[in-house]
């Protein structure tokens, strides 16, 4: 059986998951692992938090084709990956930005697993467009290295991994699962779930250290942090990456087009018409004008500090530790 789906025994997650309304999560391992190129010793992919939903894609997934000019970006959720798929998006496809502006970043670069997340309507389907978009196709996922196509790790097209800090992916999940998934646990429970990998695509460490270690020449690593640090010298990184030319005067316009601010009020790529759907569905549309609702929402790389408690940023720090001991050569990834 390539997938296996786990009921989830966790006391703490079955006692509450109603009134908080979390996802109907169940454990998923991937046991078709042997062709990923990866230098972890005698290692067993753990199993991933998803939910049965996930069955609908997981074959036609591990199945797809594979196309040596794909543009993969894979990351574990709230890292950045929006800002990052439209630098890449745009930096493919000579600094389009009309054409950016004219197709939502949703249908130039579809997120292939979505409907193994949650129920779309019948006209939304990623994967078949992602299945069915001429070359280069644009492809984003959230999936452990795992779960990818067995193809990819003998065509090997161009993939970027993206990381952010861990205490502000998850300062940040939560709000994304209040507005989009229409979480009700606080931010303190939404955050020991996290902690107990009970969110989705945990474990959220393993996720890091696996693409870490692939053995995978065609990888640019990222992380949000220097991206919010030098963000013209990550764009100047992505177009040696893919072999592309650049102006300074192209970065410069780029660099300004993915602000923070530009990005906020860009309808193409802020996912806001989502959003308030998801809000006026769920008779929350007095939550409309929240920042906190926004899918481009706060953008820092400390805002962390102002949302989580001392004792939930002990408890996160000790998470951390217990997963990756300071001597660890990962320790860097969760900086
Ligand atoms: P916050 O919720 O901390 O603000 P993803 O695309 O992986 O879901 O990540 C979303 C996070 O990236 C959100 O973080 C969002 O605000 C942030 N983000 C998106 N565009 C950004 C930009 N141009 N500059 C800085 N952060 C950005």
């Amino acid at each position: 059986m390539t997938f296996e789906y786990i009921d989830i025994e966790d006391p703490v997650f079955r006692a509450n998951c109603q009134e908080r309304n979390e996802e109907d999560y169940v454990l998923v391992r991937c046991n078709d692992y042997a062709s990923v190129p990866i230098n972890i010793p005698n290692w067993t992919p753990k199993p991933v938090c998803l939910s049965r939903r996930f069955e609908r894609v997981a074959q036609t997934i591990k199945q797809m084709e594979v196309r040596p000019d794909d543009v993969w970006i894979v990351t574990y959720p709230k890292s950045g990956t929006t800002w990052a798929q439209e630098l890449i998006w745009l930096v493919c496809n000579e600094f389009d930005f009309q054409k950016a502006q004219d197709i939502p970043l949703d249908a130039r670069f579809p997120f292939i697993e979505l409907s193994g997340l949650r129920d779309l309507p019948e006209t939304i389907n990623p994967l078949q467009d992602a299945l069915q978009m001429p070359s280069p196709r644009f492809i984003k996922s959230h999936l452990p290295p795992a779960f990818l196509p067995n193809a990819l790790w003998s065509v090997q097209p161009k993939m970027v991994y993206v990381r952010r800090n861990p205490k502000s992916v998850a300062v940040s999940y939560y709000h994304h699962s209040v507005s989009l998934h229409c979480y009700n646990g606080t931010l303190d429970q939404f955050i020991r779930s996290m902690m107990n990998e009970l969110v989705y695509y945990s474990p959220f460490h393993q996720h890091l250290i696996e693409y870490s270690e692939l053995r995978y020449p065609n990888m640019l690593s990222l992380c949000y942090e220097d991206m919010k640090r030098d963000l013209p010298g990550t764009i100047e990184r992505v177009c040696r990456f893919y072999n592309k030319p650049f102006t300074g005067e192209q970065v410069t316009r780029l660099a300004d087009h993915l602000s923070f601010d530009r990005m906020r009020q860009n309808a193409s790529v802020n996912r806001s018409e989502w959003v308030e759907f998801n809000l006026k569905q769920t008779n929350r549309a007095d939550k409309l004008h929240d920042n906190n609702m926004r899918f481009i929402r706060q953008g820092q790389t400390d805002g962390w500090r102002k949302e989580l408690s001392e004792e939930l940023i002990e408890a996160m720090d000790r998470w951390t530790l217990e997963r990756v001991p300071p001597s660890s050569k990962y320790a860097r990834l969760f900086q």
